[in-house]
């Protein structure tokens, strides 16, 4: 009697595991598919029509975004040194640029038609090649260094592509520095390591620092970001960096930290700048684990009299003056770690990071490990409850044989 049941409840036990999974993959794909957040428009150096024209090394890139109720502009600025602009506005808001005013660096000469909900630029001020002759991958103050003005750079912008859904953009200074840069309608993860969750509220920055003259024995770089709010800057308000753990490291494999760089706006209400980066710099062209070290950011500190020192930005053509009354906040991101070989072991290396309005998106279990884990929990589980069963049935059926051998 026991022995023929056995089969069928090995059956039972299958479809109960194609259930579970079934269960999973249902959960999993009935997910809100990716639909179109926001519709891209994008134009390259807008209402510039002399200077520009027949000359790849102005580039002003500006980007609309718009949902059904608002618009974010994005802008990608490299007349001055590299900004990126993340502006929240109405429907209707349009960029202005008066070219020749910018060109001289004057305050105003870049606005919009209303005054923007909020603002967000982040400003790459300074590279820099640094002697790390103890191999600490640090860059202290009083190391030997050499700076770089992303400023004095000569752009020669080499791709540009848009449409309603992406908008790309490659641009290069020499062979030395390489640009990409991105733009989205929708949620998905970057098509590239580290493949980054992005959304229509983010723009994207890869940089490549390619096959650049080692200036040191042991040379290795860092970059100094500035950050421009449009939050007025009082005592005790600051950027925060916060590092958030990944359950699986599925998009950007042996990388389980994701570092977020949130605006007092952005932590306290949801509403505000963000900069965000996993801490993984990859050193050869092929990204992979085996090719990829460690990033290490300084604590944000405040910059002093933002208007002097951001005079050849899209910041100070924007806002001028005003900047000393936002708060403007930079920190140093720092490329390898001790013991990697130091640049000079490939003479590449990588930062990727995203800039954005709103909280950084976070990421969900995917499909795939949501499957892995049905299949996981699910199989034990049905082990569990099966030999359970089977275990109770035989006990009762004991017990009954029993009691009728007793009768
Ligand atoms: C740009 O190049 C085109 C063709 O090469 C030429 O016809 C046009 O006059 C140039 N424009 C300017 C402002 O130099
Ligand atoms: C950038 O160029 C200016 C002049 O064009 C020069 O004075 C300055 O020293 C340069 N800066 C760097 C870091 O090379
Ligand atoms: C700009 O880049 C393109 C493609 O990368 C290259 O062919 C061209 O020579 C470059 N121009 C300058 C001025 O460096
Ligand atoms: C790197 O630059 C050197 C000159 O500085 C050049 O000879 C070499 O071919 C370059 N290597 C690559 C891989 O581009
Ligand atoms: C990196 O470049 C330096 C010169 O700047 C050169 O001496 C070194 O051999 C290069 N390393 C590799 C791996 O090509
Ligand atoms: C970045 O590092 C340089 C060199 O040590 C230092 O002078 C500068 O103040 C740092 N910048 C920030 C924003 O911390
Ligand atoms: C994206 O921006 C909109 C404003 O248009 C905001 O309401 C929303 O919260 C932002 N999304 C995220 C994820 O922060």
């Amino acid at each position: 009697m026991i022995m023929a049941s056995q089969p069928s409840r090995k059956w039972n036990s299958m479809l109960g595991l194609a259930a579970i999974s079934l269960l999973f993959l249902n959960v999993a794909f009935c997910d809100e598919p990716n639909k179109l957040q926001r519709k891209l428009s994008a134009s390259l150096n807008p209402g510039c029509r002399d200077f520009c024209e027949n000359n790849t090394a102005i580039t002003l890139v500006h980007i609309a975004a718009a949902s059904d109720t608002d618009t974010i502009h994005y802008v990608w600025d490299f007349t001055g040194k590299p900004t990126i602009l993340v502006a929240l506005t109405s429907k209707h808001a349009e960029l202005h640029i008066d070219w020749p005013r910018l060109m001289d660096s004057k305050p105003g000469s870049v606005s919009f038609t209303e005054v923007p909900q909020y603002t967000f630029m982040a400003i790459i001020n300074r590279i820099f090649q640094y002697d790390d002759a103890h191999d600490r991958a640090m860059l202290d103050d009083d190391t030997n260094v050499f700076v770089y003005d992303p400023h004095n750079f000569t752009w020669n912008r080499s791709l540009l592509w848009s449409n309603e859904e992406d908008a790309m953009m490659a641009i290069n200074a020499g062979d030395d520095f390489l640009f990409k840069l991105n733009a989205y309608s929708t949620k998905d993860h970057g098509m590239n390591f580290p493949h980054l969750l992005h959304t229509s509220n983010s723009t994207q920055i890869d940089i490549v620092f390619n096959n650049i003259t080692n200036r040191f024995p042991n040379p290795r770089f860092a970059i100094e970001l500035l950050f421009v709010v449009s939050e007025q800057a009082v005592v005790g308000s600051e950027f925060e960096v916060t590092k958030r753990k990944t359950l699986d490291d599925e998009h950007t494999p042996g990388i389980f930290e994701i570092i977020d760089v949130l605006s007092p706006g952005a932590f306290t209400f949801s509403a505000g700048g963000y900069i965000e980066f996993r801490p993984v710099s990859y050193t050869h062209p092929e990204r992979d684990v085996a090719t990829s070290t460690e990033t290490r950011q300084s604590q944000p500190v405040t910059v002093r009299s933002p208007s002097a020192a951001l005079q050849t930005t899209l910041a100070y053509a924007l806002y001028g003056t005003k900047l000393d009354s936002y708060l403007v906040q930079g920190m140093n991101v720092s490329f390898g770690v001790s013991e990697d070989g130091f640049y000079r072991k490939t003479n590449y290396t990588t930062m990727t990071f995203q800039v954005g309005y709103g909280m950084p998106p976070v990421e969900e279990l995917s499909a795939f490990v949501l499957v892995v884990a049905g299949i996981g929990i699910g199989v034990p589980l049905f082990v569990l409850i099966a030999s359970a069963i089977y275990v109770c049935t035989k006990k009762l059926r004991n017990r009954d044989r029993f009691q009728q051998q007793r009768l």
